[in-house]
């Protein structure tokens, strides 16, 4: 197992093939998946395969990482950094029965850190639905702050950024 972070709580480990189940079960509720953009995959074998082919840590050297609770190693959901051509994203998607108890903005914090002390990105951002109060909020927290508005598949969505000063 591979761990990349700790906090108070949780702990940030890479991805394993049996994440798969909960790739699955989690977009397969339709309010987890509702402000994502992303659909439900069609089988458990799809979203297994899906991690099989997770090539972000070998790629970049970082990626979206499982969020684990420290004191029963149960899986939370996920949150980490994404490259995006010249971009690094923060993006994090919760069991709902986990939803509002701080562990997003708490990974997500860590995750900012990450980012900034050892990788040395020189930015972050977040790209989220303007519907998606509970996600602008996690970002805000994180002491992003809004830049621009755009649409996504039509819909209104706000850019949040925060510029690396700690190096
Ligand atoms: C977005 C998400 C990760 C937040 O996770 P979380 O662990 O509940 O987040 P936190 O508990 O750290 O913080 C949530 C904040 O949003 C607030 N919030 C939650 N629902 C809200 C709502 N409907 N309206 C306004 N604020 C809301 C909470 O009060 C809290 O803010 P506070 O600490 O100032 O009170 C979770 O809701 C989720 O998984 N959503 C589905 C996936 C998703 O949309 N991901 C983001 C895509 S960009």
């Amino acid at each position: 197992m591979n761990v990349i972070l700790e906090t108070q709580r949780l702990y940030l480990r890479e991805f394993i093939n049996s994440d798969g189940f909960h790739f699955y079960e989690l977009n397969n509720d339709p309010e987890v998946i509702k402000y994502t953009g992303n659909k439900a995959f069609q089988s458990l074998d799809e979203a297994t395969n899906f991690i099989e082919n997770y090539s972000d840590y070998s790629q970049n050297g970082f990626g979206r990482w499982a969020v684990c609770l420290r004191e029963t190693d149960e899986f939370l959901g996920w949150c980490g950094l994404k490259k995006e051509k010249d971009e690094v994203d923060l993006g994090f998607r919760f069991y709902k029965k986990h939803w509002n108890k701080g562990f997003a903005t708490e990974a997500a914090k860590a995750c900012v850190n990450y980012g900034f002390l050892k990788l040395k990105l020189p930015e972050i951002i977040g790209r989220v639905y303007v519907k998606n109060t509970a996600s602008i909020r996690v970002l805000q927290k994180c002491n992003l702050k809004f830049k621009k508005w755009f649409e996504y598949d039509k819909k209104p969505a706000v850019l949040y950024t925060i510029k690396n000063d700690r190096n």
